[in-house]
């Protein structure tokens, strides 16, 4: 059972639906957007929004008969007031309406009814790391999607997520992190919570103390939080290849990112930076500001890392995703631009992912014996890992490994050159 939730990217509007959290398959999304192909046959919908859409009720109606929304089981969350004044439209768009703010339990309960198949689902009991991802999805959903959402609200809300993220991270591990993940269709959404599990998964490994480990989490989960400031008919865009104009405009979330910080509470300036610079390249040919070089702290150059990295393997990218190896010698074929002894310590982190990948595969495959032993082989070769090569200086991390024939592993990937990576990690 799967269940479309269509709001106004508001934070409000979004708790409508937590008690779905773990529970079944949640979709996010604003109309009138383009509805992606996977999220067009929910079973219900819910639409919450904070007040009545400012594009009317005819447009609404239009959009959810294109996408065959209007046959389906609809739920209307809004706040009562609005209701009452809106009541001849509110007839036409939903079923069943609820006062917003509401409780998600109610909102369950009304799902509930709406569908009998329901009740088996809430006896599946809930999952802690599925509950923080879903969590933080529509926290950043929220701020990617709505152009009047409050920065300092999504700031401080992200921030705080940081420490459970962490944690789901530490209990279960990267797999159940990223199979939930690659449910969200928002690709920024995505994005920066795969940025975020490949940093905390490095910084462990790193072996640095949990202050440093939630700095560097923070600071991945809010790269791109300039991006909130990107349209969305930009952010969003696939399959074509973005005007230049569209480029330039990609281009100043580093800039918005680090004001948005800035006005926000209580932000380390070590969070601000990353957001700031993390399109810095070391030869100078990065932006907003071309730095080079010893100018780019280590953290920052980390974090670049797996930036790159996490645009390249993400299953949901233009083109499908690339195989871990394969980006990491992609990673190793640019040292003008990335710090190559970094690159070496990132291979602990591309080790787990492939066992992870392994073990995942294995789960799948109906023959367990030869999945089993892959997996636990691959899984021992990761943990032992270059780890120990790396050391982590205050806070910035200081790569101390050498890294053995970088050029041996380069790659077989075609020399994307300048940065490909950055149309799609931008
Ligand atoms: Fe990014
Ligand atoms: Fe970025």
């Amino acid at each position: 059972m799967r269940i479309l939730a269509l709001t106004d990217g508001s934070v409000r509007s979004a708790t409508a639906v937590d008690a779905f959290d773990g529970r079944m398959q949640v979709d996010m999304h604003v109309p009138l957007a383009p509805l992606p192909k996977d999220m067009s046959k929910p079973d219900i919908v819910i639409l919450s929004f904070e007040e009545f859409p400012a594009f009317g009720v005819k447009p609404l109606l239009a959009w959810m008969e294109k996408y065959d929304l209007s046959q389906k089981p609809r739920i209307l969350c809004m706040p009562r007031s609005i209701t009452r004044q809106y009541s001849a439209s509110v007839r036409m768009i939903a079923d069943k309406t609820l006062p917003l703010p509401v409780r998600s339990e109610v909102v369950l309960d009304t799902v509930q009814r709406m569908d009998t198949r329901l009740p088996q689902i809430r006896k599946q009991g809930r999952n802690e790391t599925v509950a923080t991802v879903h969590r933080t999805a529509r926290r950043f959903i929220s701020a990617f999607s709505s152009d009047q959402g409050d920065a300092g609200t999504t700031v401080l809300a992200l921030s705080a997520a940081t420490k459970e993220v962490c944690t789901a991270l530490d209990n279960d591990g990267l797999g159940d992190w990223l199979s939930e993940v690659n449910k969200y269709h928002s690709s920024t959404a995505r994005h920066c919570m795969i940025v975020a599990a490949f940093a905390s998964i490095w910084a462990r490994q790193l072996g640095v103390n949990d202050r440093d480990l939630q700095l560097f989490t923070c600071g991945a989960l809010l790269h791109d939080i300039g991006k909130m400031r990107i349209p969305l008919s930009i952010l969003d865009k696939q399959g074509d290849l973005l005007e230049p104009e569209e480029q330039a405009i990609i281009e100043t979330h580093p800039l918005e990112g680090k004001r948005i910080l800035e006005t926000a509470q209580n932000i380390n300036p070590v969070i601000i930076d990353l957001a700031y610079s993390h399109h810095e390249r070391l030869d100078g040919s990065g932006y907003p500001r071309g730095l080079e070089g010893n100018d780019i702290n280590n953290m920052v150059r980390c974090l670049t890392i797996v930036d790159i990295y996490a645009t390249l393997v993400d299953p949901g990218a233009v083109g499908g995703a690339m195989h871990p190896d394969e980006a990491f010698a992609y990673l190793q074929s640019i040292p003008e631009k990335v710090d190559r002894d970094l690159v070496g310590a990132f291979r602990s982190v591309v080790d787990i992912h492939i066992a992870q990948i392994v073990s995942s595969n294995a789960t799948d495959d109906a023959d367990g014996d030869n999945a089993a032993n892959a997996d636990e082989g691959d899984v021992a070769d990761a943990e032992e890992g270059d780890v120990a090569d790396a050391d982590v200086d205050d806070m910035g991390v200081e790569a101390v490994s050498s890294v053995d024939d970088a050029s041996d592993a380069v790659s077989n990937i075609d020399d994307a050159g300048d940065d490909a990576d950055d149309n799609k990690a931008a």
